[in-house]
């Protein structure tokens, strides 16, 4: 399996995202601060594999403290927690992370634990966090490859792949569940510009996994759909909204109006941990915007004219209403969405 994230002793390792396909090559983070940094820009991306990035982080961040009282340590690692949740805004699974290593410190200063204790159960808590999220991909997978043809087109946009996750991947597990069932399947990945994660993340993926895969740009889904050559799409998801509004990859909107029109299912797949019930509806999913550079350049060279103003939105909402189902390793859920994700927490 793909190793998007791991541990090493105090450090954490992390294949670069922002070199890929080019270069295999690793970033070694030997501090919280170095793990935030390289989620700000991108080294790690998607959003459970930059939950477990953030849990990790405040594990290693905490082990190299030199606080020996409780109360100097608490300060240190609420601290560190606040520095993680400013890297990204829109993924939840960033904060779903943060909180749950919150909560497992609350849990250990209750209990009256030293500072070592509770560096442990830092360690065991991030480490956990990392497995789940990889049982929870294959979980997917193996639900999410029911709703695939025995012959299939499949679209998807950006990478929610192996690489978005502790491994495995949630779009891109869906589609290796469809192949592992002995299913046929022919991928077709968005470019996904302006980072590119279709065609140089999915794409390298797929290719290593020897699974059928076309790179189109981003302004081809239509036509080809209108051909004739795709019967499902599926793709991963930032935040999903109480109500099953989703953020995803910028694009993702436009793909799904695409489906309607041409009445091809558009499904997403994401563990539980991707679904903020806090938010009612899409309106209250933050969206990050990134550097204009990312537009105006492509690969160091400059593409659009001196001057030019540039709107760069990370994501975009999907309205819940052209979401034929959320895949998740509860199973597939629904609409009315409203009901049915409450009911994936009980
Ligand atoms: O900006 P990115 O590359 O972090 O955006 C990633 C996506 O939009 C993915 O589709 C999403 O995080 C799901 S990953 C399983």
């Amino acid at each position: 399996m793909l190793p998007t994230i791991a541990r090493e002793d105090d450090v954490v390792v992390m294949i670069d995202q922002r070199k890929l396909p080019a270069q295999e090559t690793y970033v070694r983070c030997k501090t919280a601060a170095e793990v935030a940094r390289a989620i700000k820009t991108m080294v790690i991306r998607g959003a459970p594999a930059i939950g477990v990035a953030a849990a990790m982080g405040i594990a290693i961040g905490m082990r190299k403290s030199s606080a020996t009282g409780t109360q100097k340590f608490a300060a240190e690692f609420y601290r560190t927690c606040e520095l993680m949740a400013a890297t990204r805004p829109t993924a939840v699974n960033l904060f779903w992370a943060i909180e749950r290593i919150k909560r497992s410190f609350a849990a250990g200063a209750e209990a009256g634990e030293s500072v070592d204790q509770i560096k442990d159960r830092l360690d065991r808590e991030a480490g956990t966090i990392h497995d789940e999220d990889v049982a929870s991909c294959r979980a997917i997978g193996a639900f999410g490859a029911e709703i695939v043809p025995g012959d299939a087109g499949i679209l998807t946009h950006c990478n929610a792949g192996a690489l978005a996750t502790a491994g495995y991947g949630t779009a891109l597990g869906v589609i290796r569940g469809a192949v592992e069932a002995g299913k046929r399947v022919a991928v077709f990945a968005d470019e996904t510009r302006p980072f590119l994660q279709g065609a140089r993340l999915t794409a390298w993926e797929l290719v290593r996994d020897g699974i059928e895969t076309t790179v189109i740009t981003d302004n081809m889904s239509g036509s080809l759909m209108r051909q004739g050559k795709v019967n499902l799409v599926v793709v991963g998801a930032d935040r999903i909204a109480a109500n099953g509004d989703t953020a995803n990859k910028i694009g993702t909107y436009g793909v799904a109006v695409l489906a309607r029109e041409h009445q091809i299912p558009f499904y997403v797949a994401a563990p539980l941990s991707t679904i903020d019930l806090g938010a009612p509806d899409g309106s209250a999913i933050p969206i990050e915007e990134r550097s204009a550079r990312e537009v105006t350049h492509v690969g160091g060279s400059q593409v659009a004219a001196t001057g030019a103003l540039v709107w760069n939105p990370a994501f975009d909402v999907t309205p819940h209403h052209f979401i034929a189902g959320i895949i998740t390793e509860r199973g597939i859920f629904r609409p009315p969405y409203t009901q049915s994700l409450k009911r994936a927490f009980e």
